[in-house]
């Protein structure tokens, strides 16, 4: 006779506190992606106006420090949550692992928008030339198109929570 085993469940959070660290979570996100959004408004509309570059090239770095990252740093903690404390688990669903590659792309992207407008300001200071759509502020652009896209994918994914299951014979 076989014996069959059934997955190990953790003991779940109460449905209260998933609706709260829920409510926080989606707070965060929606931050998080207003912020790059907003970064991103800023830079393309900037390039046609010394001081508004100015301004911008100070703006953004003190959104990113500000309100992106302890705001990416509560979603690490959050995902950290559901990761160890609920059901969710890092690899349990596919659409949390996906989530969680996702997230760690996002993290050297984030760091390389603020070098990359740093590097975009200097030859500004030294000649006074506005850096072009096409040109040097070409990187730091694509680099917070690419970040909306990521965040709006993963949003996608967890509304969707898609099984992400290979398809078998039987299946
Ligand atoms: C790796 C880090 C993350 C983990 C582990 C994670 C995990 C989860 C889990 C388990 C839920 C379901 C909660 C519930 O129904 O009680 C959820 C919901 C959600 N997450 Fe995340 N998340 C992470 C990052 C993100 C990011 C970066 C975004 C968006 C930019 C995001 C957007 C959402 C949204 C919109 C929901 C609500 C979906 C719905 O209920 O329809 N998450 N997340």
């Amino acid at each position: 006779m076989t014996e069959t085993t059934a997955p190990v469940q953790k003991r779940q959070p109460s449905r209260a506190t998933l609706r709260l660290v829920k409510t926080l979570h989606i707070f965060t996100v929606s931050i998080w992606l207003g912020a790059v959004v907003v970064a991103f408004a800023l830079l393309a509309s900037s390039l046609s106006d010394p001081e508004r570059f100015v301004a911008t090239t100070r703006w953004i770095p003190w959104i990113f420090s500000r309100i992106l990252l302890p705001t990416a740093l509560i979603t690490i903690l959050v995902g950290l949550y559901y990761g160890f404390l609920t059901n969710y688990g890092f690899i349990r669903n596919r659409w949390i692992t996906v989530k969680w590659v996702l997230l760690l792309i996002l993290i050297p992207c984030t760091a390389t928008t603020i070098g990359s407008l740093a590097t975009i300001l200097v030859p500004f200071l030294e000649s006074g030339t506005l850096p072009t759509l096409w040109g040097d502020a070409t990187v730091p652009l694509i680099l917070l198109a690419f970040q909306t896209i990521v965040l709006l994918i993963i949003t996608i994914l967890s509304v969707y929570k898609p099984a992400l299951r290979k398809k078998t014979a039987r299946n």
